[in-house]
């Protein structure tokens, strides 16, 4: 790792891409294993939320002698981080935070994380990666069109793609129509935004009777929100693009922490030397091997403002050997959230598992909303998926039941299908929400 250079300035060190790609195993375990001691210590000796924890389960930061006894150790969810708001889960004096970030925190009190110039180094490092294993290389131009501001997706973006030597031009969210305009004049290699903006920015391009494969676009990073292979097919369909998969959360530093290489496609490689995975059964919490769906936990290894120990991400995926990246295991694919499970008559679906069948559809656009009612003590899901505008009323009224039996031989479960007429959805500015709950 380099000294605290600061997020600011050219990728100084062009060759630390390839010495850590070709790591080895071994040597990825014992620079691991190293971090994990010292970042360990560094919380006990720091955050007393830490300290009472690790106490409190009986365990010290010496007691850990491997990986794998990194599983004796509590979890952290993010109530802890709640209930220490706003700075006291920090391990270092309030001086030394360059940067703070927070999540929306759609109920009760935001997350709050901090970053020390170190850090934000790190953090542009793991970007500056992660654009480079998407095929970006200094002197593209990268579009960002995450959200800037408390949200950690365009500020993060933004410093990794500088630290490689990208121009960058700032959009974040929102101003469609101005979007269309700059990646029209200013002719960016590559795009990083959520995939239901991207939908909103491809409807604009149309509207402005622009062909979106005709754009100077070659690379999108998409992340922040989940996705699925049918949309990499329609986005690679409709744009002249690759499309791969960026993974991240405040909570562990930002967008960066994982990234799909563009020569695989095969799922996200974790860039495990700063961030250690581990996946755990969601109700027991008992460890899973590599290859077994479960929760996905994080352990900082590098991290001074904000250490994480065993951080609950409550997403879903499981742990698959390293490809592109030898060294460095993958995840798949996001498929859901713990907390975006929606448990229909007790069968258990995600939005992403309706966004298949949807997007397999002829005649039906990328753009679908999941609306939960009650009827009695029953409850009902509605899929409202929007027509194409060259969709005819046939074609309209035959995916009602196309959809239908999507649904019930897919997942089992029976839905009410409600085409809507084209550009009546909300569009998504930046993270979209899939699901309105209408139970009470
Ligand atoms: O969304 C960081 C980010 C920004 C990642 C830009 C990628 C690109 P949070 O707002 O803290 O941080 O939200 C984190 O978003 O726990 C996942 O549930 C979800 N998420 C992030 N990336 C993906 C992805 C940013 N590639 C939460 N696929 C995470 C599916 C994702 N879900």
């Amino acid at each position: 790792m380099r000294g605290g250079t600061g997020a600011f300035g050219p990728y100084s060190d062009a060759g630390a891409v390839d010495a850590v790609r070709r790591l080895s195993a071994d040597e990825l375990a014992a620079r691991q294993l190293e971090r994990l001691r010292a970042s360990l210590r560094h919380a006990y000796e720091n955050v007393p939320f830490y300290r009472q924890s690790f106490d409190r389960a009986g365990v010290h930061p010496e007691d850990c002698r491997s990986l794998a006894d990194l599983s004796r150790f509590p979890f952290t969810v993010k109530d802890d981080l709640r209930a220490n708001y706003p700075f006291g889960m920090f391990a270092v004096p309030q001086d030394e935070i360059r940067r703070i970030h927070a999540s929306s925190g759609t109920t009760g009190r935001p997350t709050v994380v901090g970053y020390t110039g170190q850090d934000l180094a790190v953090w542009a490092d793991v970007v500056a990666r992660s654009l480079h294993a998407a095929g970006g290389r200094p002197g593209h131009t990268v579009h960002i069109a995450y959200g800037y501001g408390l949200f950690t997706g365009g500020l993060g973006a933004h410093y990794g793609a500088e630290r490689l030597g990208c121009t960058v031009v700032p959009a974040s969210g929102g101003m469609t129509a101005r979007q269309v305009q700059i990646i029209q004049d200013f002719r960016p290699e590559i795009i990083m935004v959520t995939p239901s903006y991207l939908l909103t920015l491809l409807d604009e391009f149309e509207r402005q009777g622009i062909d979106p494969k005709s754009t100077s676009l070659r690379t999108g990073l998409f992340g922040a929100e989940p996705w699925t292979e049918e949309m990499r097919r329609e986005i690679e369909e409709r744009f002249a693009i690759d499309a791969v998969d960026i993974y991240g959360l405040s909570e562990v530093m930002g967008p960066g922490v994982a990234q799909e290489s563009v020569e695989t496609k095969d799922g996200l490689h974790i860039w495990e030397d700063h961030f250690y995975p581990e996946v755990v059964d969601p109700v027991t919490g008992d460890p899973l091997p590599d290859g077994e769906h479960g929760e996905l936990v994080f352990t900082s290894l590098t991290k001074e403002a904000l250490p994480v120990v065993r951080y609950r991400t409550r997403d879903l995926t499981r742990l698959l050997p390293g490809t592109a990246w030898p060294a460095f295991r993958r995840m798949e694919r996001i498929t859901g959230r713990c907390d975006d499970m929606i448990i229909l008559r007790g069968v258990n679906l995600f939005p992403a598992q309706i966004e298949e069948i949807v997007l397999r559809t002829p005649g039906i656009a990328p753009h679908f909303q999941l609306r939960l009612t009650r009827e009695g003590r029953l409850d009902h899901l509605t899929v409202r998926a929007e027509a194409r505008p060259d969709a005819t009323p046939e074609e309209r009224t035959a995916t009602v039941g196309r959809i239908v039996r999507g649904v019930k031989d897919g997942i089992g479960i029976s839905v009410a299908v409600d085409i809507v007429d084209p550009e009546t959805l909300e569009r998504s500015v930046g993270k979209l929400k899939r699901i309105v709950d209408a139970r009470d």
